[in-house]
């Protein structure tokens, strides 16, 4: 038996092709039970097809996915989420003509094993979930009336409500400011201090570098660096995926100077 060594998930040479061009392009790594891992990389650069693949949406062309020790590539999206990896969508799409609180209970009834219970349970899974996520004052608010951030809370409640072991968020922080970054920052760590594995999808840096201790940076779907956030965030191939040859060599030159974003 070698199960306290095994990562809870793992990714052996991962593809997925859309008409001949690999999204994902022999993906390789994994995450370990508890940790809170960063995926990053630019626009196109495959995260979200990742993401797809993991939870089943799409199935994969090459490679195997392995779930604590298991095969999961090529198990459709419900049985995967019954296995425990529960995940957001980065176009959030709540049920709008029902409230928050029920948008919540759906997660719950669609979850993982222990997660499907009766309708009662489910309510009071919800309750518990959206005080997590600092949505309680708004349970019985119809969906309808929530504000981007609060949208995005909802969608981490309703994939936390199904009791997930891995959560996987696609990008749940694009478009908050500042402060709403630190609040969605908080309701993230919350989550995680209940146990559950993270693997993040997020575009803003200060998120990865503060509450991720391992990144892997994805560049035309394949892994170009993988460590320390604040190492990989100084590889030059990682800047310049990020902002071109151009401003990689400025960043040489003027350290300091450059205010490109
Ligand atoms: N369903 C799809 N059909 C065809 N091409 C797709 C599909 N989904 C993603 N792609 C392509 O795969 C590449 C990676 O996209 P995506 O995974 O969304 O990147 P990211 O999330 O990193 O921005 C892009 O070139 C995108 O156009
Ligand atoms: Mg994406």
């Amino acid at each position: 038996m070698n199960t306290a060594a095994e990562p809870q998930l793992e990714l052996r040479g991962v593809t997925k092709r859309f008409g001949g061009v690999g999204a994902v392009d022999g993906v390789t790594f994994q995450v370990e039970k508890g940790e809170i891992l960063g995926v990053i990389g630019p626009n196109g650069a495959g995260k979200t097809t990742l993401l797809n693949c993991i939870s089943g949406v799409h199935r994969v062309d090459g490679g195997d996915i392995r779930w604590e020790g298991r095969s999961i590539a090529g198990l459709p999206p419900h049985r995967i989420a019954r296995l425990g990896i529960g995940r957001t969508f980065q176009i959030v799409r709540p049920f709008g003509s029902m409230t928050v609180r029920e948008n919540a209970a759906v997660g719950a009834l669609f979850g993982s094993s222990a997660a499907r219970r009766g309708l009662k349970e489910a309510f009071e899974v919800a309750d518990q979930v959206l005080e997590l996520v600092g949505l309680k004052a708004k349970a019985d608010h119809p969906v309808s009336a929530l504000t981007i951030p609060d949208r995005k809370r909802l969608e981490v409640a309703r994939a936390v409500a199904t009791r997930p072991q891995l959560l996987l968020l696609d990008e749940v922080m694009a478009g908050l400011n500042n402060v709403e970054i630190d609040e969605a920052l908080e309701m993230v760590r919350a989550v995680h201090a209940t146990g559950v594995t993270v693997l993040l999808i997020e575009h803003v840096m200060r998120v990865i570098v503060g509450i991720c201790r391992r990144a892997i940076v994805l560049d035309f779907g394949h892994v170009l660096a993988e460590g320390e956030p604040e190492v990989v965030l100084r590889d030059e191939r990682v800047i310049k995926a990020y902002l071109g040859e151009r401003y990689a060599k400025r960043l040489r030159g003027e350290r300091g100077q450059d205010s490109a974003s």
